[in-house]
């Protein structure tokens, strides 16, 4: 994957000194501690980790649902701090795939419902967004499920719905955390070829956090982050642990 990396790469996503820390009860826990990240144009980059170090919180601050307390976020070129509240609503709705870590489907609706909610945010019609939830549902093996709810589902069912919700809508910048926790070995790879396939392309950019080594060749570049920090970023090949 690493060999038709576009030569001429943008960043699409930047992150500079970017700090974030939560008060825990009478605690002040400093969760990311300056992160420098970028993920190019049409790529994959991937971001590993030891659980704790701050995936999820990184991911977070990418997608704009939580706000960094110090250093700068730009996505497209735009900081993501400056923008205004509509303009940020505007850029989760259009331009941000968010597949999350535990799925957040919601369980009074149907599977296809679920999938349907990030096109009827975009203003689509109740029928045009039925039928691209049906077709990526199809895309992710669930097709006989469109009717079922969430808690008639496997857990690897489910997580298929998540990716499914993430993809629908065709966002420029996808993130998925931990997409294949929940998928056998052979589905995982499938899933992920998926994703790769809608969301790895020229003016797109695809980040996944992972700790499924069956999947790290599929990423141009590998982030190594280690409490709250990136520590390295390299292709894959060149990963002596790889
Ligand atoms: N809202 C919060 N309040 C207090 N602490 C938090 C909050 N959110 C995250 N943390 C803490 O920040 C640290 C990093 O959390 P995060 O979810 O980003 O880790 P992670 O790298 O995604 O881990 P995992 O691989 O287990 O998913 C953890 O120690 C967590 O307890
Ligand atoms: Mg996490």
């Amino acid at each position: 994957m690493a060999g038709d990396t576009p030569t001429h790469a943008r960043p699409v996503i930047e992150l500079h000194g970017v700090t974030k820390g939560f008060q825990s009860g009478d605690q002040w826990v400093s969760v990311l501690k300056g992160v420098e990240f970028q993920a190019m144009d049409g790529t994959l980059t991937m971001i590993v980790g030891p659980s704790g170090c701050g995936k999820t919180t990184l991911l977070s601050i990418i997608a704009g649902t939580l706000h960094p307390d110090a250093g700068h976020v730009r996505v497209f070129g735009r900081e993501v701090e400056q923008l205004d509240a509509h303009q940020l609503n505007s850029f989760r709705a259009r331009d941000v795939g968010f597949v999350f870590q535990q799925f957040h489907l919601i369980s009074t609706l149907t599977v296809q419902e679920n999938v349907m909610i990030p096109k009827l945010i975009q203003g689509a019609s109740e029928a045009e967004a039925a039928k691209a939830a049906s077709d990526v549902l199809d895309q992710v093996g669930l097709s006989h499920m469109l009717k079922r709810r969430p808690n008639q589902l496997s857990g690897g069912e489910q997580q298929r719905v998540a990716i499914a919700r993430g993809l629908v809508h065709q966002p420029r910048v996808l993130i998925c955390d931990e997409p294949t926790s929940a998928l056998d070995g052979e589905t995982g790879k499938k899933i992920v070829q998926l994703i790769i396939d809608i969301a790895r392309r020229p003016g797109r950019c695809l980040v996944i956090v992972t700790h499924d080594t069956r999947i790290y060749h599929y990423a141009d570049m590998i982030a190594q982050m280690e409490d709250g920090m990136i520590k390295t970023m390299q292709i894959p090949d060149k990963l002596e642990w790889h």
